[in-house]
């Protein structure tokens, strides 16, 4: 491991969080990875994070678990943007960080021209789509993302005085993680990613899409796919072979019938806990929900 970096590295073990997520995601994890880290096995193989998003949890475990240098992570999401913006942190630091500064001088001078004429924009060169992809994550309403059925990203401009766009001590902190410790980045379906990598005593972090929990509150559509009750299904069968073959499995989804029937198998390992959703508008919902945690192991 590289000096400089290794001393970064360290320093997190102090108590502060070098890592953070580089986006603002639909149901990402930050304000309860303390909480999701004390179910967390002590020891494990390697780590998949399947549903990745904004990596809360992964960037949380290399805040605080820097002694566990041997294991690989395998980081992946079905959402090519994202996983395109992962892959340039990791490779091209340097060129993204540049565009994004770019980017955020021309946002700052002319807010609303500068987001639809971005948003617009149909480059395709994979720098430009990573810097493209984290300025309208920061600009746009509530950080969402969503795609219209061409797979064209359609949300409205948000309402930020001045957003911080390039973050460049992160994107730096990140690209060092990405590049020196053993990380696997991936496009795809959860499904075949987990039964092509995954052995026994690997761990498992499983974040998909929440099972609605009023069914006007569906909020799914990360990419144009969705994630409906039949993936629900695929993802609970896939939770029991997974379980077979000795991984560690940890769940995170909304505390509703359906997933409480789906997973009745490990009932004695299901726990409630307190979340707030920092995506939706209305600010009344934002705060107070339940959500389950569910693992194959005590
Ligand atoms: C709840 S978010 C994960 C949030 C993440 N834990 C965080 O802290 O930001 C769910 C993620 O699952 C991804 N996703 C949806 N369907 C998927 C599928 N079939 N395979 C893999 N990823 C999928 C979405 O793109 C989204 O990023």
């Amino acid at each position: 491991m590289h000096n400089e970096f290794s001393n970064l590295y360290k320093s997190s073990s102090i108590g502060i969080n070098k890592f953070h997520p580089f986006v603002k995601w639909a149901g990402g994890k930050t304000r309860l990875t303390s909480v999701i880290e004390r179910h967390v096995p002590k020891n494990f193989s390697n780590y998949f994070e399947p549903f990745l998003g904004g990596g809360a949890l992964f960037f949380h475990l290399k805040n605080t678990r820097y002694e566990m240098k041997d294991f690989t992570s395998y980081l992946s999401d079905n959402n090519p943007e994202l996983i395109n913006a992962y892959n340039i942190i990791k490779n091209k630091p340097q060129k993204l960080i540049a565009l994004l500064r770019e980017f955020e001088k021309n946002y700052y001078n002319n807010p609303r021209e500068f987001y639809y004429e971005l948003r617009n924009n149909k480059l395709s060169d994979k720098i430009f789509l990573a810097a493209r992809f984290i300025t309208l994550n920061k600009t746009c309403y509530n950080g969402l993302y969503r795609v219209n059925k061409n797979g064209l990203f359609n949300v409205p401009l948000g309402n930020y005085i001045k957003p911080k766009i390039c973050d460049e001590e992160n994107l730096l902190n990140i690209n060092g993680i990405l590049k020196n410790t053993k990380t696997i980045i991936r496009l795809g379906d959860f499904e075949n990613i987990l039964v092509k990598n995954t052995k026994s005593n690997d761990f498992i972090y499983l974040d998909p899409p929440y099972d609605p929990i009023d069914r006007t509150s569906n909020f799914t559509s990360y990419t144009n796919t969705g994630f409906n009750i039949e993936q629900q299904k695929r993802l609970s069968d896939l939770f029991h072979i997974l379980d077979c073959k000795g991984c560690k499995l940890l769940l995170s989804n909304s505390d509703t019938e359906t997933i409480r029937e789906l997973y009745k198998d490990f009932s004695n390992n299901i726990l409630k806990i307190e979340s707030i959703r920092s995506i939706n508008s209305k600010p009344e919902k934002r705060s107070g929900h339940v959500e389950l945690l569910i693992k194959n192991y005590k």
